[in-house]
């Protein structure tokens, strides 16, 4: 629906800035309340980035669903949120809508069909609990007296309580906006600089030049960075690298920190190249790793670390020191990445809204009564693999209850 209807400017209970998993969730918690919602979506549609996530399956929730799995400023805010609403509480809501879903691996869960069932979902359960939708509304100014008024360019509308649900700046194609970090500092609420996460990350002139050449590579490795570490698939890009493991540890690095990659996680390699060494063994660097690794990144981390004087040369024949150190570069190949693709590439913003500011029993501003945040707009940021959904979820069942 576009437009507001002749009854726009009447006190209405709750305002939701923002069409996408959060904001569609408080309104439906809220609207089976009987409280009167409405959703303003500035896009041409709800629901975008559930449509294109997960490889258009939407990996919508974890089963491991544990605090440790958010970053955030301050670690225990989530706890209220996702242990009120859990995964079996959306998958009861898949249930009654006849979603079909499996598991593809660590917990992560995806629809069968298509995201777009779960879109579907959404709108379903809004229409069922009188939640009044508008999309291509834009939004130009927010004010607050006794109840908060909502400047759109489709008219104004008053409401009870104002829910900041329109998400963080990855993916501006998309419709991502830093509204609710604008809106939040407006009313006197700190927001932590968002910043780009699950996201490629990008290497100076010499590395990238080396990095290319492996481009469409992938191995499962063991990505670190600090005491973080992540065991899942790398990808070489032709801009630098990405792959679940990276983009994991993509959103605990900071600039100018190195990161740590064990391409043969799970290996001893200082033994297992000595043993072979013993054995031996007559095939040069680039065979002998290629029993670990692809082949075309056996020859360029030969090329890359074997010294001149050891290229021609059996294993057998090395030094232990040299077969030691090749051993240690294969587990623990150091990358100081220079930055990263960017929100245009970035799964989710990383900081927000500072949780400080906020309850984490029901996403309300402690200083402004009425004023909620949900979602990716929060300084709350999952691991890939459904979590951030189900933030977007338990943030907005919260919000829901509660407004
Ligand atoms: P979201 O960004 O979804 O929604 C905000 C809405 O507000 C948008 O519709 C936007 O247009 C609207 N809006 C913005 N500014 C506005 C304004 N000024 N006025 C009105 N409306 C405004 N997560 C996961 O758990 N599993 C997955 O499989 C994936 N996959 C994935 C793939 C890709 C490519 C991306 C980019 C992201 C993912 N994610 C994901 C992350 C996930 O999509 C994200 O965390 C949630 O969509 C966040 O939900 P929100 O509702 O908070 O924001």
């Amino acid at each position: 629906m576009n437009g507001l209807s002749g009854t726009a400017a009447a006190l209405g209970d709750v305002v939701v800035v923002g069409g996408g998993a959060a904001g569609l969730m408080t309104a439906l918690v809220a609207g089976r309340r009987g409280l009167r919602v409405s959703v303003l979506e500035h896009g041409p549609e709800v629901g975008r980035k559930i449509l294109i996530s997960g490889g258009g399956r939407c990996n919508f929730t974890n089963t491991d669903m544990r605090a440790e799995c958010f970053l955030s400023s301050n670690r225990h805010f989530v706890k209220s949120a996702i242990s009120r609403y859990r995964p079996e509480h959306f998958l009861a809501m898949l249930g009654r809508h006849g979603i079909a879903w499996h598991e593809k691996k660590l917990g992560q869960l995806f629809c069968d069909r298509s995201a777009a069932d779960i879109v579907q979902m959404l709108l379903d359960e809004c229409r069922a609990a009188h939640v009044r939708i508008l999309t291509g509304v834009r939004v130009t100014g927010v004010s607050k007296a006794d109840h908060f008024t909502v400047q759109t360019t489709a008219g104004a509308l008053h409401a009870r309580s104002l829910v900041l649900a329109s998400g963080g700046l990855s993916i501006p194609k998309l419709g991502a906006s830093g509204f609710a970090y604008d809106v939040a500092r407006q009313f006197g609420l700190p927001v932590i600089t968002p910043e780009p996460a699950l996201v490629p990350l990008v290497f100076g002139q010499e590395e990238d030049a080396w990095l290319r050449t492996l481009a469409g590579v992938s191995l499962p490795v063991r990505a670190a960075c600090g005491k973080t570490a992540f065991e899942e698939a790398l990808l070489f890009t032709h801009r630098g690298l990405s792959g679940p493991a990276l983009l994991q540890i993509s959103s605990f690095w900071r600039e100018g920190q190195p990161l740590s990659l064990d391409l043969v996680p799970g290996q001893d390699m200082g033994a297992a190249l000595a043993r072979l060494k013993k054995s031996g063994v007559r095939t040069q660097a680039p065979a002998t790793l290629g029993r670990w690794v692809p082949q075309r990144l056996a020859q360029a981390l030969s090329a890359r670390y074997v010294p001149e004087k050891l290229h021609g040369r059996p294993l057998a024949e090395w030094a232990d020191k040299d077969v030691a150190a090749l051993a240690r570069h294969i587990s623990h190949m150091g990358l100081t990445p220079t930055g990263t693709e960017g929100f245009a590439k970035a799964e989710v913003t990383r900081g927000g809204v500072d949780t400080r500011a906020l309850s984490s029993r029901t996403m309300e501003a402690t200083s402004v009564p009425g004023l909620y945040v949900v979602g990716e707009a929060v300084d709350v940021t999952g691991w890939l693999g459904g979590y951030n959904f189900h933030w977007a979820w338990a943030s907005g069942h919260a919000a829901g209850e509660a407004v």
